[in-house]
């Protein structure tokens, strides 16, 4: 009987046969099945023996057998190119074999043939770019130049602490020239001149040689010691050297009699860094320690505010604002992110009295404090949220009237254009303006990136996003843009292998 059956018919049968096998869980003799479909099947009949092999491979796959579900899934892609089943299968076995990259390329075509819709691929898409990411920041961030950041960066750095010495002008009595006529004073001065010429360096914004000049008050022993170790930490801190800023902090932080305020604005400072690497605990540590070292140092509680809301602990960081904003009833920044928070709790809480309470919370900040421009763009942000872009666009027009060299703000604006009017050349256009202000401006290269990713201008983007990495101030921050990066490139490649493309705007 069987003689009298076609060979496609046998194959069709050895097929079904396998498949009562498979259910049954006997794999091994699945794949036997399989494998006589495969070799039955005339090659012509293309969409049945890519069949075949697909259904040997979800076997190898019991059997975890990754080599094989591999090669036999790239039989079946080689003669069913968009077969997505094959392709997801091949992409999972991948991952296993920790192929990354062809795994990311195989995980983008299977989204894009199912139109972004499933969820179980673009579960693995995300995790493998972000193992990507985490890889390759982690190589680069080793190797990489420093580099100094903007001094509008520098500048809005150091005026985000207000209770610090080292961000405070020089007294009149310690600079430089005023003590030249003082025999004896001045010899000193001028031998343990390391940190009196970094703080004047620091006025005149001339940024690059700091940390040479604090070396010098170091190495010497001066006076400024620990003065010289939390600013030249504080610069390693900025290049991104958070390896050569630590044994600074430390030293800080461990001498007894140096003043109060440094050691808690160095704790401030190495409690952020740890936030940075990851490390939640000892970063609540450290500010916890500041607090008890200078109980009213306004800053801790400003900072730790910070650390709270990225602990998504916002009841905490409201206290802490709370306090900051009693120490210095003038700390606008303070009452801003209060706002900020306070919104972000009724928010996420689905809260619309509250949200309300928020939003008015803002006008009574940007009344009170009409030139803090951090308070017009939190409310900004909220009131994007809110939908309510208009005045939005205002409160970010006011922005930069007050800080016409802050290239965030543009940024910021150009997104609200692109949500607002979806208007793309307008958005560009305010971008392109930030890096002209700024062409350090990471943030704006990230989102012209991911604009020219949504508008299909795949090459740009990585341009874009490559720009974006070489200026990363963070390892995590390089991480998240490796992965921007590489989800574009596979979208490249995709588009070469394949001619898929995702839709575009
Ligand atoms: C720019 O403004 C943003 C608010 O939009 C603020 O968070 C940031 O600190 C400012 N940056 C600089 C460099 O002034
Ligand atoms: C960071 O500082 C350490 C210690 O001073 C040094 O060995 C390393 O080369 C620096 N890294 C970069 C990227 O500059």
């Amino acid at each position: 009987l069987n003689s009298l059956l076609s060979p496609l018919d046998r194959a069709q049968a050895a097929k079904n046969k396998g498949n009562k096998y498979f259910k049954a869980g006997k794999y091994e003799n699945a794949i036997q099945c399989y494998t006589e479909a495969i070799a039955l099947c005339p090659t012509e009949q293309k969409a049945d023996l890519s069949t075949f092999y697909q259904n040997r491979a979800a076997a190898y796959e019991q059997q975890m057998k990754w080599t094989e579900v591999v090669q036999d899934c790239s039989q079946a892609v080689e003669l069913n190119p968009r077969y997505v089943k094959a392709l997801f299968r091949r992409a999972k076995a991948l991952e296993k074999l920790d192929n990354k990259k062809e795994c990311l390329e195989d995980v983008t075509a299977v989204c894009i043939l199912e139109a972004f819709q499933n969820q179980q691929s673009m579960l693995l898409a995300d995790k493998v770019l972000k193992q990507l990411g985490k890889e390759k920041a982690k190589e680069k961030y080793k190797n990489r130049e420093p580099m100094m950041p903007s001094p509008q960066f520098i500048k809005s750095y150091f005026s985000s602490f207000t209770d610090d010495i080292i961000s405070q002008p020089l007294q009149k009595g310690e600079k430089k020239d005023e003590d030249k006529d003082k025999e004896g004073e001045a010899a000193e001065v001028t031998e343990s001149s390391g940190y009196l010429k970094a703080k004047q360096y620091m006025e005149e914004e001339n940024y690059d040689k700091i940390i040479s000049e604090c070396t010098k008050e170091i190495e010497s022993g001066g006076r400024y010691t620990a003065e010289a170790l939390l600013l030249r930490a504080t610069f390693f801190l900025l290049i991104g050297n958070a390896t050569a800023a630590q044994p600074d902090l430390d030293r800080v932080i461990n001498m007894q009699d140096a003043n109060v305020k440094l050691r808690a604005n160095a704790l401030i400072k190495r409690g952020s860094m740890y936030m940075q690497q990851q490390q939640p605990l000892l970063s609540t540590q450290d500010f916890n320690m500041a607090a008890e070292i200078d109980t009213r140092n306004p800053d801790v509680y400003h900072h730790r505010g910070q650390l709270k809301i990225l602990l998504d602990q916002v009841d905490e960081a409201v206290g802490d604002f709370d306090e900051c904003i009693l120490l210095r009833p003038d700390s606008a920044l303070a009452q801003a992110q209060k706002c900020f928070a306070l919104y972000r709790q009724a928010y996420t809480g689905n809260n619309p009295a509250q949200v309300q309470t928020a939003m008015d919370g803002f006008e009574d900040v940007i009344r009170r404090f009409p030139k803090c421009a951090e308070g017009y763009a939190l409310y900004a942000q909220a009131l994007t949220d809110q939908q309510q872009f208009g005045k939005a666009d205002e409160m970010y027009d006011k922005c930069i009237e007050l800080e016409p060299d802050n290239a965030t703000t543009y940024v910021h604006k150009g997104l609200l254009q692109l949500q607002w009017k979806q208007d793309l050349d307008l958005g560009l256009e305010l971008i392109s303006k930030a890096i002209e202000i700024d062409n350090k401006c990471d943030f704006a290269y990230e989102t012209m990136g991911t604009i020219e990713v949504q508008r299909g201008n795949l090459d740009k983007a990585i341009e874009m996003f490559n720009k974006a990495i070489n200026l990363a101030k963070s390892e995590m921050e390089m991480a998240h843009l490796y992965s921007l990066c590489d989800a574009a490139y596979a979208q490249t490649e995709v588009a070469r292998k394949y001619g898929l493309k995702p839709p575009t705007l």
